[in-house]
């Protein structure tokens, strides 16, 4: 697919304080003078946030894992298709809390689905589109749960979120070390914030990493 915008995806376990960076990075996209959409999955449309209570609902713990992966692919295509496609046909910079990687992370890394049957559904689904740039916000699983734990625990959570963050340390510990992988296997489309530091410090690294992945753009 040929388009003129800018996909900008972020990833990392939970905790990672991605949330956080996906306002800033909008602030500076548009200081930029790209006009941004901020979205996420699941959940970035309406049929998307009705797929999102399902996967994310601490109850339906017999959420099996092939259906567990089908559902976030239901929510992607139907994405794509609605929201970040004509985004970007028409040069927009969309800015995406999570995407396919996440995909390959959990479900494929973690839950042990085949990453060749993941591999496919995402060449399918996807049509050779991919991310611009990847910003990977890494840290120790043990530091990121109790940060999402607790994020949790403040907002009194009735457990319509909760389910992954009930999901043992170890399989936090799988989801890392397949970013990781996917990173070390893509490094021209990733890049790697230390989001173990201050809030500040992780907006400085993503600053930098944005200006140098612009810089890059406009010499190409
Ligand atoms: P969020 O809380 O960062 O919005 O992410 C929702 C949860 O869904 C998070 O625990 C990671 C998980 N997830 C997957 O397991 N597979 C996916 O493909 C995506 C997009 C998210």
């Amino acid at each position: 697919m040929s388009r003129p915008g800018i996909f900008i995806t972020l990833e990392g376990i939970e905790g990672a304080g991605k949330t956080t960076q996906v306002r800033r990075i909008v602030e500076f996209m548009e200081s930029q003078g790209f006009e941004c959409i901020a979205t996420r999955e699941p959940g970035g449309t309406d049929i998307g946030a009705k797929i999102r209570a399902i996967l994310l609902n601490s109850e339906h713990i017999t959420l099996a894992p092939m259906a567990e992966l089908l559902l976030y692919e239901a929510d992607r295509a139907q994405h794509l298709a609605r929201l970040v496609k004509p985004a970007l046909e028409t040069g927009k910079c969309v800015i995406c809390d999570r995407f396919c990687d996440a995909t390959t992370a959990y479900q494929g890394h973690a839950r042990g689905l085949s990453l060749d049957f993941i591999n496919g559904l995402h060449a399918q689904i996807l049509e050779g589109l991919a991310p611009d740039l990847t910003l990977l916000f890494d840290l120790p699983a043990e530091i990121g749960l109790t940060r999402a734990r607790a994020r949790l625990d403040a907002q009194n959570s009735t457990g319509l979120e909760g389910r992954f963050e009930a999901e043992e340390l170890a399989f936090h510990q799988k989801v890392r070390k397949g970013y990781l992988s996917l990173a070390k296997d893509a490094p021209g489309r990733f890049a790697i914030v230390d989001a173990e530091a201050p809030p500040d410090q992780v907006w400085d690294q993503t600053k930098d990493l944005l200006a140098r992945f612009l810089a890059q753009r406009s010499a190409a």
